[in-house]
């Protein structure tokens, strides 16, 4: 981990502009401080996405083709503290369905968390965790031969351009059989008065958390940044429908960066590309699955219509 690391962050600070790849975000103080990006009054994204899971669980669990008497496997990438889940999990115990849940998680720390309150919570679930990066290796996609459903959620799918996007779920279909299914949970197109907050909340709690990159390089790979002279300064392009975080320089600065020996140097409002999140709506999914072999099967809201769980059924 810390080799690609090391790597990511030489290749990420050397590219012009510079850019750091999101996914180390995610240490211990990351995950505490993620938890709290998803309880902000201003980062409604959780909360639409848990009232759909919540009040509309039989049609949901409808939505996945499943039978109570066949055995499959419920696959969450990036499963995090698993609160949405929790909902259909519970009630597909309860309608006596037979399944395993599998999340995924590039935090062994979340995992073991999620595991722990799932086991006190649900003794009767059947679970198997698996650690990686689902991006490199779709783990937990091995070889089965029970059916899947796989819950990608939290517009994680928006935090890749759409060019990685479609790889993806290009990738992730040829790792499925048809008949499988991907219930994706996207974030919808809207105005930047409603989207901004949410990545720029008022506590600055998605401050804390994008700095934290910065105090990760500083640990692991000795880097010298002082966070003080650094600013997270999101962007909302609304006619595209993309947020985009940064980390503003304040000064003009050089910082070294121990176990990489080399300095990198920035100067006063030169951005760092942190984090890309981007906003969707039916045509713009319709594109990026326009060459897998995905279809869209149901569509589900929330009452605000502020976010969409769209299930995929894999031809
Ligand atoms: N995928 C979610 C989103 O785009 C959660 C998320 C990922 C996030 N990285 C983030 C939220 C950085 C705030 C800041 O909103």
């Amino acid at each position: 981990m810390s080799d690609d690391f090391a790597n990511d962050v030489a290749e990420g600070l050397s590219a012009t502009p510079k850019t750091l790849p999101s996914k180390y975000f995610y240490d211990a103080a990351g995950d505490d401080l993620f938890i709290q990006i998803m309880d902000l009054p201003e980062y409604y994204l959780t909360r639409a996405e848990m009232e759909i899971f919540r009040e509309q669980t039989d049609s949901l669990i409808k939505a996945l083709g499943q039978r109570p008497e066949k055995p499959f496997e419920l696959v969450e990438l990036g499963a995090g503290d698993g609160q949405k889940t929790f909902h259909l999990l519970k009630k597909l115990l309860s309608d006596g369905y037979d399944f395993t849940y599998v999340p995924v998680d590039i935090s062994a720390n979340v995992l073991e968390h999620l595991k722990n309150f799932l086991k006190k919570e649900l003794p009767d679930l059947k679970i198997r965790i698996e650690q990686g990066d689902y991006f490199k290796r779709l783990k937990g996609l091995q070889e089965t031969a029970q059916p899947r459903v796989i819950l990608y959620l939290g517009s994680n799918l928006g935090n890749l351009t759409d060019e990685k996007s479609k790889a993806f779920m290009e990738k992730l279909s040829r790792r499925l059989t048809p008949g499988d299914r991907l219930v994706l949970g996207v974030d919808k197109k809207k105005s930047a008065d409603i989207v901004l907050p949410a990545y720029n909340d008022s506590k600055g709690v998605t401050a804390a958390f994008n700095l934290n990159l910065l105090t990760r390089i500083n640990r692991d790979l000795g880097g010298e940044f002082k966070l003080e002279q650094f600013r997270h300064a999101p962007e909302y392009d609304e006619e595209n429908g993309i947020a985009i975080s940064y980390l503003e320089s304040l000064v003009d600065q050089d910082i070294i960066i121990g176990a990489l020996d080399r300095t990198f140097n920035f100067t006063k409002g030169e951005k760092i590309k942190v984090e890309i999140s981007r906003k969707y709506d039916l045509p713009i999914i319709r594109k990026i699955i326009a060459d897998t072999p995905f279809e869209i099967e149901t569509v589900f809201k929330d009452s605000q219509d502020l976010y969409l769980d769209i299930v995929l059924l894999r031809d």
